[in-house]
């Protein structure tokens, strides 16, 4: 199996990292890859805010207890918005989100998804980013440096393939 295919297929979740920075020049490498992120349209809708400050860092993970792993982190990059959202945001940003976890990965840096998931969540978020009235944050990618190499971490398998494909019509397996 080609390094390619190794890391899409070993991508997962990181939540315990090490605390250290990420190196500018890893940073740069994965912004440039996120800028080139396809979008409907074209439109290009997103602002990312890179937030390397413990702190803050800290701040935007306490928003929500799922996410207090954020604080140890190298930094994150939250993933701004339009609002009103125009068609195809969510994918768009799901696609830029996916996209920042691969470069990451593929230069040896572990990575997470945090997501606020109501509106009161997102207006803390709002106010720790001074963010305009027009823009809004409903996910960032978390980088660091994992305690537990990418790939481990995570408690959770995959459905296998006999159960989330069919052939031709819904339901039909392969022949
Ligand atoms: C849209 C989305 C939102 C997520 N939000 C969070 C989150 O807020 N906090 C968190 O710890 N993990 C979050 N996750 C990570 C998922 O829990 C993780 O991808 C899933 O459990 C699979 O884990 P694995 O990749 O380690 O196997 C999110 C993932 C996605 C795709």
């Amino acid at each position: 199996m080609s390094d390619t295919l190794k890391t899409l297929k070993s991508l997962r979740q990181s939540r315990q990292f090490d605390g250290r920075p990420i190196p500018t020049e890893d940073l740069q490498t994965i912004l440039e890859v996120a800028r080139w992120t396809g979008s409907a349209r074209n439109r290009q809708p997103w602002h990312l805010i890179v937030v390397q400050d413990k702190q803050l860092l800290a701040e935007l993970g306490a928003i929500r207890d799922l996410n207090i792993w954020m604080s140890n982190a190298g930094c994150a990059i939250a993933i701004a918005m339009p609002v009103p959202a125009p068609l195809g945001a969510d994918y768009d940003e799901g696609r830029l989100s996916e996209r920042v976890m691969l470069a990451a990965s593929a230069l040896g840096i572990s990575s997470g998804t945090a997501w606020f998931v109501d509106d009161e969540q997102v207006e803390k978020a709002r106010t720790l980013l001074n963010l305009p009235e027009d823009l809004s944050v409903t996910s960032l990618v978390v980088l660091g440096y994992a305690e537990i190499a990418s790939g481990f971490v995570g408690h959770g398998g995959r459905k296998p393939l006999t159960e989330i494909v069919s052939y031709e019509v819904f339901g039909q397996p392969d022949a």
